[in-house]
Order: C-alpha cells, then structure tokens, then sequence
C-alpha cells in the first residue's frame, strides 16, 4: 500500500466505543447499526448470542454458561465510505476492567440513554473514563416510542449529572403514542415517526426552522411545544461547536427509538460526519505517532484466554496505532524485545470471525497467543522502536479472600494467580498483617472467571470468600504509620508491593481523612 493509499484508508476508520447501562438498548442499537452496514441480515443476531442462543462459537464454556458476552465483541462494516469498528463494552455484572481497558482503544463513544430513565449507574461509571480520555461522547437517548421524561429535563440532567455540556442535535416531536417525529436541528427538516399518517414523505424540509403553515402538524400541540422548546433552547443553550465536540466537552445529543429504528439512521449518518479519524498514540517517551506513519505498531488492550478450550491459546486484542498490518509480517514485543511473525490473526465480525490479511491504524486485530503478549504491550515493526504508554489500571471495588483448596497445590496456585494478575484478569493484594492473598476487581464477573481459569488451566482449585465492597486507597509508603491500620480498614500491599488502605466505607474513609488530614490518598484512575 503506498503512503497516499494507506492516509485514504486510515482516513475512513471509524472506531467507537457504545457504552449505557444495561437495558438502555445498546443490543438493539448496535442491531441496527450493523443491519445498516450490511454486517448482520436479520434482526436479532446480536441479542441471540447475548443470550446464549447463537451457539456458532467455541468460546469460554463460563460464557456459555451464563449466556453472558465475557469478551467485549468487536464488530466491523461498511457504510457511506466509511469502515465503521464498534467495539461492544458489556455491562453490569459482566462489567470488568476490559470494558474499562476497551475504551482506551477507541476515537469516540456513544453512550445509549433510556429516556424513561436518564442518566444510570452504569453509564456514569463508564463516562467518568471517557470523559478522562477527552474523547467525542455522542449521546443516543432511546425509546422514544414510550413515553418517557421530558427532554428539556434530560438535557439539564445530562449537563448536572456528568458536568458535560450538550447540544441537541434534533428534539422529539411528543413521546410514546404520542410521538410523531422529530425535529432535526442540525439538518434543517422534521424526520416524520409515521410518514404514511400524512404524504407518505419522510421528512420535511423547515424553511426559518417551520413547517409549511398548511402542513396538518403545523397546529398539532406536539408541534407547537417543540417550537417553544427549541426557542428556550437557541436562546438560552449551548451552541453548536464542532471543535468542543472533538475535545469532548460538549455532547451532541440524538433522539430516537432503536426498537422501531427511528431516528437511528439520521443518528449514524451524522456521527460519521462528525466522529474523529484514528487518533496519533503517545509514547513513554511523550512522542505522537501519527496514525499514518508507514510502520505498523499497536497496542494490546485486552486478553482473551480459552477461545478454543482443546487448544490453551489466547487472543490478544490489539489496535491497530499506525502503519499497515499484514499477514505474515514480523513484530517486536518492545517489552521483552522478542520477535514474532504474525501468522494467525483474525478480524470480528457480527455473525463470524475471520482471518486477515491486512489491517491499518484504527483497526481491531486479534492475535493467536501461545502466552507471550500482556495487556499493555506494545507491537511493531522492525525499526520502529516505540513503547506507547501504560494502560491505566483501574481502582478495584471489589475484593475476595482467596487460598487454594487443596495446600498441597500450592505450586500451581501461585503459577496460575502470578499468570492471570500479569494478564490483567484481577488485581492481586497481600494483606500486611496475616500475609494473605486478596484480589480485587471492578466487576464480580472477574472473579467467577478468575476461579473457573485457575480451576482449567492451572488445575489449582481456589476457595473464594467475599469480602464486598471496599473504597481502595493508595498511601505514599513514606507516610504510611501501621498504627492507621483499624477495624474499619485492611492495610494491604499491591503487586508493585505499594501501600494501599482498602476502607469499609466512605465513613470509614472520611474518618481517616480527618484523623490524618496531611496524608494524601490517591486512587488509580
Ligand atoms: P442493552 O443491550 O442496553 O442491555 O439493551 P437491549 O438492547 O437488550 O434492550 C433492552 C430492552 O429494551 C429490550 O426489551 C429491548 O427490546 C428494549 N428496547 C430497546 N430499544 C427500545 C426502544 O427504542 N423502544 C422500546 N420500547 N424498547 C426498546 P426486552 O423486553 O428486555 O427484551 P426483548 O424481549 O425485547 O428481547
């Protein structure tokens, strides 16, 4: 590929994040996407593998089991010219540090609102670490056809709750049995729910932002509220700014019902428009590659174990930073300098995983690993000897006590918990007191994958009692005294054998702040 070629094919990726809280229609949203790029041909292909009814894969039984999506799937198409990668973020209890890590790897995210609900749990998690990123975030509130909050409230509770500012790129014309379209700010024109109610035309064009007086909407009191909406709004809201949207500051926000595929096409179309090309990756050293820099480099920001259980291979997932993949060529692991030739490599898609030949910046890659790739490795290609930042690791919340059944195993134990910790699969803490092994994770998922791989993998069988919820807080060790160590606070060390507190609660943490107002305590991210 010559370096004019591989700008054009950089230049068309798209690559995004769609996070939400479970429920929200992420599922049925990503449905449609994929149904508009050709990716799936019938409705209902992602949500039969999310529960479990697509047996076409050969993935983690625990998987099976739960009719869950362990991996964060990565799915790939083509629309208007554009080669769109949506990297999926499960949520709630298969909530991990890979749906955290996942984000690391994409240029923006939309984040899927259920406008009878507003803003939830999950989606402010998630958020916190987009918004850290300085990403584009564009905002999809959904189910439309039900009747929900009233959307001058959602807009202010977007703006309270998560300290971002929006702009409404279109407005619901009513809610529920009620909804008859939306009014599109952006392109000038009401995009009708029910076309075949009036002319059977889709949209309407508005000329000084109205509708043609004669049009039967035009005195409709749906019609006549979104007006005075839309006045309060271009007179007292944020304006359009396509550079504040780049930097993350701002959201624009879309309305539309995923179910009945309203408003979701405008939504695509839009956001390919305004989403960002690959972004240039920061080294150690504080350098940019570009994205079109003519060697290959990536990054592995996910690992995934036992997608064949016959074979112990793993499948390192990797972004595509700059330069061109191909099959066969030869990398660097920059960590350990060792050489490898990327032979078996595949590429996700919705209904099916295949094999690639070729791959360029903003592409998600999957390498057959036989264990030597951590998360967090960089890759490249011959003389580019670059090492791009650290992966942030993520405050666990929750935490474990963990022995081996059987002491006789003890060996296996330990190979198996130093293997999986380095893998990212948990977080691994020693108490200073008793000496013994706590892990923690951000999702309870973690654990019951963590337990069923030492079990297969390592044969060592663990005995896990949970010790809930803690607020984990990080000591400078030359301020650590062990008498801060109470009854309402474990004192443990980390694997890098740094000081941590993990707090029973925020009034157990507060105590400590005010008894020890000079100490600092810091969490990861
Ligand atoms: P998630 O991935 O964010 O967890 O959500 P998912 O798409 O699975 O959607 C959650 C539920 O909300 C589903 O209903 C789905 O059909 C529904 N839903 C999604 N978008 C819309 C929408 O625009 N309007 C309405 N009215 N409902 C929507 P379910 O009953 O839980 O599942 P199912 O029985 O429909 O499969």
């Amino acid at each position: 590929m010559k370096s004019s070629n591989l700008q054009k094919e950089v230049d068309k990726r798209r690559t995004f994040a769609i996070i939400s809280h479970p429920d929200a229609g992420k599922t049925t949203i990503t449905e449609q996407l994929l149904l508009f790029g050709g990716a799936i041909h019938q409705a209902g292909t992602v949500k039969a593998k999310k529960t479990g009814s697509f047996a076409k894969s050969d993935w983690m039984a625990i998987e099976k089991q739960r009719g869950i999506s362990v991996t964060s799937s990565v799915m790939q198409f083509d629309y208007d010219g554009r080669r769109v990668n949506i990297l999926d973020t499960p949520g709630h209890e298969d909530f991990s540090e890979d749906t955290y890590r996942t984000l690391m790897a994409v240029d923006a995210a939309v984040m899927v609102i259920d406008t009878a609900k507003g803003i939830e749990a999950q989606t402010k998690k998630l958020f916190k670490v987009v918004k850290k990123r300085g990403i584009p975030i564009f905002t999809f509130m959904n189910k439309l056809d039900r009747d929900g909050r009233e959307p001058l409230d959602l807009l202010a509770e977007l703006e309270e709750v998560l300290g971002i500012e929006s702009y409404p790129m279109n407005w619901p014309i009513g809610m529920g049995k009620v909804l008859e379209g939306i009014y599109d700010v952006y392109h000038q024109r009401i995009d009708l729910f029910r076309p075949e109610n009036y002319d059977g035309k889709r949209f309407l064009p508005l000329i000084n932002g109205n509708i043609a007086k004669n049009h039967p909407l035009y005195e409709n009191s749906v019609y006549t509220k979104v007006r005075e909406d839309i006045e309060l709004i271009v007179g007292a809201g944020n304006e359009f700014n396509e550079k504040k949207i780049q930097n993350g500051v701002l959201t624009p926000v879309f309305f539309g019902s995923a179910l009945t595929n309203f408003g979701v096409q405008t939504f695509l179309e839009t956001f390919l428009k305004l989403a960002p090309k690959p972004h240039a990756v920061k080294t150690v050293k504080g350098d940019l590659i570009s994205p079109y820099h003519e060697k290959f480099s990536g990054f592995v920001f996910k690992i995934q174990a036992n997608m064949n259980p016959k074979h112990r291979d793993r499948i390192a997932f990797v972004r595509v930073s700059s330069g061109i993949f191909t099959l066969g060529m030869e990398v660097i692991i920059q960590r350990i300098g060792k050489k490898l030739k990327l032979t078996n490599v595949t590429q996700f898609m919705a209904e099916e995983r295949k094999n690639t030949k070729t791959a360029v910046a903003g592409d998600i890659i999957g390498l057959y690993d036989t264990g030597n790739y951590q998360i967090g490795d960089t890759i490249t290609e011959g003389k580019l000897n670059v090492q791009y930042e650290k992966l942030p690791q993520f405050t666990p919340e929750l935490f474990m006590k963990i022995t081996a059944k059987n002491v006789m195993k003890q060996k296996s134990f330990h190979k198996g918990i130093q293997q999986l910790v380095q893998e990212g699969a948990v977080q691994l803490y020693q108490a200073y007191q008793t000496g013994g092994y706590i892990i923690g994770a951000v999702g309870q998922l973690q654990f019951e994958v963590f337990q069923y791989r030492m079990l297969n993998e390592y044969n060592a069988e663990i005995v896990m009692s949970s010790m809930g919820s803690k607020i984990a807080r990080w000591i400078d060790p030359k301020n650590l005294d062990y008498q801060m160590s109470s009854s309402r606070n474990i004192l443990v060390k980390d694997h890098f054998e740094q000081p941590l507190f993990l707090f029973e609660n925020e009034f157990a943490l507060r105590w400590f702040k005010d008894k020890y107002p000079d100490v600092e305590l810091k969490t990861l991210i």
